[in-house]
């Protein structure tokens, strides 16, 4: 496999879409977006999209807390892992329904994108790949927990860096597929309307 550093435009390396990949914001903003009076299915896109972002946040508070001490394991245990389970099969449907629905309806509305939806596309695969060890993680920091086991500080502090190092990922993600596909609805229109 290819190492992802190769690839300049590879989820783990860029920091914004390319030049090429931007005309649709260009036409539409970020700027104009809070005003614009978004049609369903582009408010309900960033509405869940909010939704990931604060889930991320809460996870990552609740894991700063036991790093800090002012929580204990069975308490990190109780606070994350619901939120875990919550934030690993809601991003997993979600990506599951741009892949396989809306990214195919979008490139038949505007094909000159059809390269910048590839490339969400491949995002989230590797998104996939950090949510895959999330989840190991996850399951092994609660079978230790169950057991009682030694090593269950251990498997906490993993659990807490797979999620440190799925966030930057995610996060951009969100931003540039929000660049591409809210201002090809703003201009294009809903893809079901
Ligand atoms: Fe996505
Ligand atoms: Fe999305």
């Amino acid at each position: 496999m290819s190492d992802p550093a190769d690839d300049p435009l590879s989820l783990a390396v860029r920091t914004g879409l390319p030049v090429e990949m931007r005309y649709l914001l260009d036409a539409f903003p970020r700027e104009r977006w809070p005003t614009a009076g978004m049609a369903g299915t582009a408010a309900f896109w960033l509405q869940m999209h909010a939704g990931f972002r604060a889930q991320q946040v809460r996870m990552q508070a609740v894991t700063d807390q036991w790093r800090s001490g002012r929580i204990d394991l069975r308490q990190l245990h109780g606070g994350l892992l619901p939120l875990l389970q919550n934030f690993l099969g809601h991003l997993d449907g979600h990506h599951r329904i741009e892949s396989g629905q809306y990214f195919p309806a979008f490139s038949r509305m505007e094909p000159r994108i059809e390269a910048g939806l590839a490339l969400l596309d491949k995002d989230h695969d590797a998104i996939h790949a950090h949510l895959e060890a999330l989840y190991r993680n996850g399951l092994a920091f609660h079978q230790a927990m169950a057991a009682g086991a030694t090593g269950t500080t251990d498997a906490a502090a993993r659990l807490a860096e797979v999620l440190d190092q799925a966030a930057a990922p995610l996060a951009r993600h969100l931003d540039d597929e929000e660049e591409i596909v809210i201002p090809l609805m703003a201009l294009r229109g809903d893809p079901h309307g």
